[in-house]
């Protein structure tokens, strides 16, 4: 059976009083699933609260930034750099649709972004908008949302997503692909079992501890 990513992103959401609400809640449901790998991104500030949370518990869940400076350390005042991010996770969205919309984001910054980490021994999760997105070579795993899909409510068809999925594989170097765009629990299923799609980018329902951990179920 293959390997599923379930991957929280969950944007500027929550307040740390937030973050352990959610921990609390989610901390009731059994998270024995050998083939399921979990991966929350939170905001930076609330990367040490999860750490300390998930090493205390000896929790199989990893986690992830939402983003990563493309300078290495040194004076680049208000960004946060792969080293120091290394401290606390191991994956790193890099190239999300909001980023490069509302933050300009150029080809040229992701592709400095994706070298950096790697360097740190960061994974990063590259997000492409659609199959002509370009994807730097050295990325594993990359995360197909398509604008239109994303916080919508209305994901795109599975066998589209698929298609794309199969077609980064065979034109590129990565290995997973995630689906990304209005998951839930109920359409989860449709997007992870398909033969090239291995796993989902979960945005406002992973906010619901109950909810994501019914996608972690049904994935
Ligand atoms: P939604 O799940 O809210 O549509 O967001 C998807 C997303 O952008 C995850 O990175």
């Amino acid at each position: 059976m293959k390997r599923k990513f379930i991957v929280a992103n969950w944007k500027s959401n929550f307040t740390s009083l937030e973050v352990n609400q959610w921990i609390e809640r989610f901390k009731n449901y059994d998270l024995g699933f050998t083939n399921k790998g979990v991966i929350i991104c939170p905001p930076f500030v609330m990367l040490p609260i999860l750490k300390s949370y998930l090493s205390n518990h000896k929790s199989s869940i990893k986690l992830g930034a939402q983003n990563v400076s493309p300078f290495d350390e040194g004076a680049y005042t208000g960004e946060v750099s792969a080293k120091q991010i290394k401290e606390f996770a191991d994956y790193v969205l890099i190239g999300h649709s909001e980023r490069r919309k509302n933050f300009m984001e150029s080809d040229e910054i992701l592709f400095k972004k994706v070298e950096l980490a790697n360097k740190y021994g960061l994974a990063p999760i590259f997000c492409v908008q659609d199959e002509t997105t370009k994807i730097p070579e050295n990325v594993k795993m990359v995360a197909y949302e398509p604008v239109f899909a994303i916080g919508t409510g209305n994901p795109d068809n599975p066998e589209t997503a698929e298609k794309i999925a199969k077609q980064i594989k065979e034109n590129t170097k990565v290995t997973t692909v995630l689906y990304g765009g209005s998951v839930t629990s109920k359409n989860v299923k449709d997007f992870t079992q398909t033969p090239d799609i291995n796993g989902v980018l979960v945005g406002g329902a992973s906010l619901d501890a109950q909810e994501f951990y019914a996608i972690i179920q049904n994935a």
